[in-house]
């Protein structure tokens, strides 16, 4: 049976679930524990999948789904166009297709705005296909029927303006991390406004790969609120999601912990502007995600935080 959680309207018309489970289990995709994790996803209630064809488990994902026994069109299936895939959007869609083993997705997001080379060469800011070039291919595919939806990820305000002031489609969704360290409060106003929904990806900070980071789980005002509810710290930031009007899709391959995530409470009012105010203590205003150690050059896939339109600075953390 479908978990019992709030369903938001997209402005393509459809509904998504407002919790998913999200599929990145690492650069290999995870083989058959992805494929396990969506089985036991969908005998717990989750009717919400979101992976990617730069996931490595599209296979695994549709397998899943296939022998699951639950109607296709009970289930929301999110992919995402690669970004060596940007000259090609059409084909790289029906790949995923083909992979999932599905007529159609209910989401296409592309996954990120930079564009590669077949052969992973980061193609310079501003060349082509520019994001604004690859999403008019995206729009294309509304008429095919082999997407419901489509939108983008890991878009800032300064990216979606160009987006909306140069193509027609307003993307059903924009998938950015977001959790109390990194509410982005401006792009969710933004978002709201152009009825555009966030989908909250990395909505735990992905606690198991702090390196001396915040860890949000441990905070003394989440602990009290998990403890005056009677529920997990997880919970608590889950149900400050979506109470705030996002979609969540927090990951887990642990029965206990995936039930977890599709159990909300209702959160008052008191709880929401403690939990709005987190990223406000010292060191907490931040990127909990690793690629922006990693990337040196300051630089993220190739573009700065500036062409990014994030405002951040080295190491992810929020400048202001
Ligand atoms: P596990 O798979 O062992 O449950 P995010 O979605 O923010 O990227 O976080 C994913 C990480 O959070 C995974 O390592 C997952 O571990 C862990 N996790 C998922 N659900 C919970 C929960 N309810 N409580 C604590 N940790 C969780």
């Amino acid at each position: 049976m479908a978990a019992d959680i709030p369903s938001f309207t997209l402005n393509s018309g459809y509904k998504m679930p407002s919790v998913g489970m999200g599929v990145w289990l690492g650069p290999d995709g995870g083989g058959e524990a992805a494929k396990q994790l969506c089985t036991t996803a969908l005998q717990l209630g989750y009717r919400h999948i979101d992976t990617a064809y730069g996931y490595a488990n599209e296979e695994q994902v549709g397998k899943a789904i296939r022998e699951s026994g639950v109607p296709r069109e009970e289930i929301f299936l999110t992919t995402k166009l690669p970004n060596h895939h940007h000259h090609k959007v059409s084909d790289s869609l029906q790949e995923s297709l083909d992979k999932l083993g599905v007529q159609y997705v209910d989401l296409y997001l592309m996954h990120w705005p930079q564009a590669y080379t077949e052969d992973n060469k980061m193609i310079p800011y501003g060349e082509s296909p520019t994001y604004v070039e690859t999403w008019r291919d995206m729009e294309k595919l509304l008429a095919t029927g082999k997407v419901r939806s489509i939108g983008v990820s890991n878009f800032s305000v300064a990216l979606l303006e160009v987006l909306l002031n140069e193509t027609t489609v307003v993307p059903a969704i924009n998938q950015v991390e977001m959790h109390p360290c990194l509410p982005s409060f401006e792009l969710k106003k933004y978002c709201d406004e152009k009825g555009i929904v966030l989908t909250a990806y990395s909505p735990l900070g992905r606690p198991k790969e702090y390196d001396g980071k915040p860890v949000f789980l441990e905070d003394p005002d989440v602990i009290r609120i998990a403890q005056a509810h009677n529920t997990t710290a997880a919970q608590v930031a889950l149900s400050w999601g979506i109470q705030r009007g996002t979609v969540v899709i927090p990951k887990s391959e642990n029965p206990k912990r995936m039930m977890q995530n599709i159990t909300l409470i209702k959160l008052t009012t008191e709880d929401m502007t403690a939990l709005d105010a987190i990223h406000q203590k010292p060191g907490m205003h931040r990127s909990l995600l690793k690629f922006h150690v990693v990337s040196l050059d300051g630089k993220i896939l190739g573009w700065t935080y500036e062409q990014l339109g994030w405002n951040m600075k080295q190491g992810g953390i929020v400048i202001g």
